[in-house]
């Protein structure tokens, strides 16, 4: 084991702050049973309200000590998805702390799929309730660099297991309710998740995607205002779709996903090229929508949060 993990696991212990790597983005790590190491997070990453946290375990006996009650559907993906993307909202035991989930009584609890995560999560054997690492609102992180960037010395220590493979948040099913409920589109697909349990609800919120361009007002993600669509436009221009646009000339920047049109290498590249377009110093960003299907769906939901509203 290396000495990263050592010291990590102590910073854990002494109620400190560890950003570590999963598959989907790097997580801003603190003991969740310890509410005071808890708040932490929510002070270095300047949330403004007290958000449930994502509690990591390194398998499906540890989810079962936050969890009351574990539905056979739920049992079921976690045999097939865990470690991986993939987030259950459960209800909670009494032991899990208000602050970890916002006072609901229920506990959204994943097993990531990266070896740096899980060697850190047997070694500190405590669950880590963990955001993404960046500061609120901003783009999540998919590199050590992109933590360093956005939380610098907020943050005790980083542990680098180098890019994150999948690149999107994990997909969060709540077992709240009987079919249960897709609260975030995410790195594992609907049409995987039903193949495994069948019906799934979906959150229509999730689902809108608004082409046109809305008013310039404070965005979500990226410094610089982002629309779904090409709209009328004017000015420094950058553009990120799955494909060269038709009119590369209008554009002084270009994110191509992927240029082979794979929804997976899309979703993998998706944060780091946001982060290069905001870093640009352009007028505005134009992001076209992916199709809505697999991984895709978990793209434009990240797209249509980052966007401009009408
Ligand atoms: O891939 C991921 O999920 C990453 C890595 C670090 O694991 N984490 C992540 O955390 O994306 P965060 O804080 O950015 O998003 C957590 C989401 C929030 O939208 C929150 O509302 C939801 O999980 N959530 C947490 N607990 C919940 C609960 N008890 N009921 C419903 N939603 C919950
Ligand atoms: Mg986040």
């Amino acid at each position: 084991m290396s000495s990263d993990i050592q010291r990590a696991a102590e910073i854990i212990r002494n109620g400190g702050l560890v950003a570590f790597p999963t598959e989907t983005v790097y997580g801003l790590g603190a003991d969740a049973l310890n509410p005071l190491a808890v708040a932490r997070i929510f002070e270095a990453k300047d949330r403004p309200s007290f958000d449930p946290l994502i509690v990591h375990v390194p398998g499906l006996s540890e989810a079962m000590k936050l969890a009351s009650a574990i539905p056979e559907k739920a049992r079921r993906l976690a045999a097939k998805f865990w470690p991986g993307p993939l987030t259950l909202v459960l209800p909670k035991v009494p032991s899990v702390p208000d602050i970890v989930t916002s006072g609901l009584p229920s506990v959204a609890i994943r097993v990531p799929d990266h070896p740096l995560a899980l060697e850190f999560l047997w070694e500190v054997a405590c669950p880590i309730a963990a955001p993404s690492a960046n500061p609120f609102g901003r783009v999540s992180p998919t590199t050590a660099q992109h933590v360093r960037d956005g939380l610098g010395d907020r943050v005790d220590l980083i542990l680098d297991g180098g890019p994150c493979r999948v690149g999107v948040e994990s997909t969060i099913l709540s077992f709240l309710s009987d079919p249960p409920v897709l609260l975030r589109p995410g790195g594992i697909s609907l049409e995987d998740l039903q193949s495994v349990i069948g019906p799934v609800t979906l959150d229509p919120h999730a689902r809108e995607i608004p082409l046109a361009p809305g008013q310039l007002q404070n965005h979500y993600a990226t410094q610089t205002p982002l629309y779904l669509g090409e709209g009328s436009l004017t000015g420094r221009l950058g553009y990120l779709g799955m494909k060269m646009p038709v009119d590369p000339d209008s554009y002084e920047r270009i994110e191509v996903l992927s240029a082979d049109g794979d929804l997976r290498e899309a979703a993998s590249h998706l944060f780091a090229a946001l982060r290069r377009l905001d870093a640009a110093g352009l007028d505005a960003l134009v992001a076209l929508p992916v199709p809505d299907e697999g991984l895709g769906r978990a793209i434009n939901d990240r797209l249509f949060k980052a966007s401009q509203k009408p």
